[in-house]
């Protein structure tokens, strides 16, 4: 199955919550995920069933590759229960999750006994001052450091997620990689417009090609490495020991033309572009019985319609800026 630009369904990314214990500026700043901001409520969110169910379905029209987002996905209860139902699903070859990392010392183990075969932690940086102005919460980044070494020793693959912001946290990202590159492969990701609270100026955006020359200018050249998959998302180099970077470059260098990534909210929208501003709702016919049938029919007529491609359509002259884009928390990037 193909959508209109002729890319396959390869890949699902599930939320699992819109909440998340850190305030990221860029992603879900304090001024607007305040006190008073209304989650969703628990029974809006879709259950483990419906999300297994959801996920045979995809698995049917070509995915391949399972990652659980949030917000902060170990914020659900039980999360293990979810991983054990989806880690058997005939035809998953990835299982994977995206996290802020915090909870990991209590859960990396009972996941890693579901079935999870890798996390990918997020952490801008080092600097206690940085990180914690960057989360919004003065959160430590050794509670970060923590949760990675968790997730190692419970013998979880471990990437780590760098956002890169101008001015903010771009001059100490050599350190950041040296400290981390022998246990995680760290990838630097560009500042992306996403969602409708983060300010997002070009000016913000250091261009993955400024963050290699850095890397490599700190001391051992680094060579491209071929992609593990057509439409992977990050751009990978080795140094001279094999250690490995990874680039993100949505900004400078979009990869829509590959892009076979859909994506589940926790409410069950279902969204074909991480900067969509309408999503198609799944959890109410699936709630009123469809069939496997009905339903998979219904996934075919948004996937072979789909025409995303917003990445590429904001560097063109034409490109405008959207309004009300649907927000990280509810797609998990
Ligand atoms: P791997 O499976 O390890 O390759 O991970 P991934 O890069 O697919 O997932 P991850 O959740 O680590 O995302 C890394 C960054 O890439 C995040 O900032 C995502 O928002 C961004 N990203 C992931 N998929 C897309 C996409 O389809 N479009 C855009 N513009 N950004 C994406
Ligand atoms: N630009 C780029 N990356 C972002 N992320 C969250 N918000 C943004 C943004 N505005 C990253 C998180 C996480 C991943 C899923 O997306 O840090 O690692
Ligand atoms: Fe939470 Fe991740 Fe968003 Fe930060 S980027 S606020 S950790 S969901
Ligand atoms: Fe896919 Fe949309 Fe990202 Fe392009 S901008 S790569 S279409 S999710």
């Amino acid at each position: 199955m193909q959508d209109a630009l002729g890319r396959p369904l390869r890949d699902l990314r599930i939320s699992v919550t819109d909440r998340c214990n850190l305030r990221c500026t860029y992603c879900m700043p304090r001024e607007i995920f305040g006190p008073d901001y209304a989650f969703l409520p628990r029974e809006e969110l879709l259950s483990f069933e419906e999300i297994e169910r959801l996920s045979r379905l995809f698995v049917e029209l070509g995915v391949q590759k399972l990652r659980i987002t949030g917000g902060e996905p170990l914020l659900r209860r039980d999360l293990p229960q979810l991983i054990e139902r989806l880690s058997q699903i005939e035809g998953v070859d990835d299982l994977a999750m995206t996290t802020n990392g915090l909870l990991l010392p209590r859960l990396a183990g009972d996941l890693k006994a579901a079935g999870l075969q890798r996390v990918t932690v997020s952490l801008d940086s080092l600097d206690p001052e940085t990180f914690g102005k960057m989360n919004g919460l003065g959160v430590h980044p050794d509670k970060v450091l923590a949760g990675i070494e968790a997730a190692l020793q419970a013998g979880l693959g471990v990437k780590v997620n760098t956002v890169v912001q101008r001015g903010v946290n771009d001059s100490a990202l050599v350190e950041l990689w040296t400290a981390l590159r022998s246990k995680a492969v760290v990838r630097f990701i560009e500042f992306m417009d996403v969602g409708n609270h983060n300010g997002w100026e070009m000016s913000q955006v250091v261009p993955s090609s400024e963050v290699i020359a850095r890397l490599a200018g700190s001391g051992s050249p680094l060579r491209p490495l071929d992609a593990h998959y057509q439409g992977e998302v990050a751009s990978r180099y080795a140094d001279a020991q094999g250690f490995e970077a990874g680039v993100i470059s949505s900004v400078t260098a979009p990869f829509c033309g590959d892009c076979s990534r859909a994506r589940l909210s926790a409410v069950g929208q279902l969204y074909t572009c991480l900067f969509a501003t309408q999503g198609t709702d799944l959890r109410g016919p699936l709630r009123a019985g469809e069939s496997d049938a009905e339903l998979l029919e219904r996934l075919r007529g948004v996937w072979q319609v789909r025409r995303d491609r917003y990445s590429e359509e904001r560097g063109e002259a034409s490109g405008k800026r959207r309004e009300q884009k649907v927000e990280m928390s509810h797609i998990g990037g």
